[in-house]
């Protein structure tokens, strides 16, 4: 992204010049999907595709935003006395959001401020754009006012913008897959306690491909909190029988006698996925520090079928580019990333054949589904920050 395009805009839209500009990135996770809201291990990494601002203070209460993304909707203007939410002020709302819980937790923010922002995540493809823009946030906030805001606080706070300011039911891993980036590096989060390893993450000779079915998301929010209901209620018939505080305190060899008390085909399906899932993250993070590809590339793709069968939140459109990309030669391994539901899969791809792969796998993408997916080489960046000032 050249930045010097939305500084120039502010100036355009605000005229003066920036005081700042700030970056926060998107994320994939590599394995442990739909188990951060179940207690279980988490394994994504901060991403270089991400979002931007230039940012300058006011003197008065008020904040005026511009997206260069939707620039149909203008400027939008909200102002510290009012920071309810309103569906009119649309992507506005996560700002709005950021700020109400920052003064909730006793944070001085007493002037508002001038911003102009940039995204070059793609719309809609479960990369992680809201969590991005909430992260972008808290780093402007804590820069612009001067006040320190640890990565996990920040990380609980977006979290609690999404699941209390927007109502998405959703849980830690994306902000804190952002919050805590460290270039060339992927977090290996225990999402029960909140502790963390940053684990190195390069894989030599080979690529992680991002591949996006460029499917809407039309359902997945309704999905989303679908399977979490579905967890929810089969965590409270396995309470009885069990001393868990989460599915993901359950072990495999747990898994007979919780069929039984669960008593319910589609939610004992759920349970084994995440129990499942979870000694997959395990077993993967340890692959990768033995330098095994081979082995983190099986379970990334037993990790798939497990969402595709168990927890069913991959749908034709994501279940196509992973089988496309298995028969490709010099890839180790595939699986979707993200709620599903459409979004973003990955591969891990030798670095000599990711044109091949790219080719193949769109041709047989657009046979059976009708239009393109697109695909973008993943650079593992760091968390949000400051990247100019005057
Ligand atoms: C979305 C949510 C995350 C996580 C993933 C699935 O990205 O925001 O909290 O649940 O889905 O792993």
């Amino acid at each position: 992204m050249d930045l010097s395009i939305l500084q120039q805009k502010f100036v355009s839209i605000f005229e003066k010049e920036p005081e700042a500009s700030f970056f926060a990135p998107g994320r994939v996770n590599l394995i442990g999907e739909h188990i951060d809201y179940n207690g279980g291990l988490v394994f994504p990494c901060a991403i270089t595709l991400g979002t931007y601002a230039a940012v300058s203070k006011r003197a008065d209460q008020l904040f005026r935003v511009y997206s260069l993304n939707f620039e149909s909707l203008g400027v939008i203007e909200f102002s510290l006395e009012d920071l309810t939410y309103n569906k009119s002020h649309n992507w506005c709302n996560y700002l709005k959001g950021v700020i109400k819980y920052l003064l909730e937790a006793g944070h001085s923010i007493n002037t508002g401020l001038d911003i102009a922002v940039f995204g070059n995540i793609p719309n809609g493809s479960g990369l992680s754009s809201s969590a991005s823009l909430e992260m972008l946030m808290c780093k402007i906030c804590s820069t612009m006012y001067a006040f320190s805001l640890e990565s996990m606080e920040a990380a609980l706070l977006g979290k609690k913008v999404e699941n209390h300011y927007i109502g998405v039911n959703s849980g830690i891993m994306d902000q804190a897959a952002i919050a805590l980036g460290q270039k060339n590096h992927a977090l290996l989060l225990d999402c029960n306690t909140l502790d963390y390893t940053i684990i190195p993450f390069e894989l030599e000779g080979y690529s992680i491909v991002i591949m996006n079915t460029n499917k809407r998301r039309e359902l997945a929010d309704s999905k989303y909190n679908e399977r979490r209901a579905e967890c929810e209620s089969a965590l409270a018939k396995l309470q009885p029988g069990f001393d868990i505080k989460a599915l993901c305190d359950l072990t495999e060899e747990d898994l007979e006698k919780a069929e039984v008390l669960i008593h319910h085909p589609v939610e004992f399906k759920r349970v084994r996925h995440a129990v499942t899932e979870n000694t997959r993250v395990l077993a993967a993070t340890k692959a990768l520090q033995a330098n095994d590809l081979v082995t983190f590339g099986k379970l990334l793709n037993a990790s798939h079928i497990s969402l595709k069968s168990d927890y069913e939140v991959t749908g034709i459109e994501l279940d196509t580019l992973v089988a496309a990309a298995w028969e490709e030669e010099g890839a180790l391994g595939a699986r979707m990333t993200g709620a599903g539901f459409g979004g973003c899969a990955i591969s891990v791809v030798a670095n000599d054949k990711t044109t091949s792969f790219i080719e193949n796998v769109n041709r047989k993408y657009k046979d059976a589904i009708g239009y393109e997916a697109s695909f973008y080489i993943a650079s593992i960046g760091n968390g949000p920050t400051q990247i100019h000032s005057l």
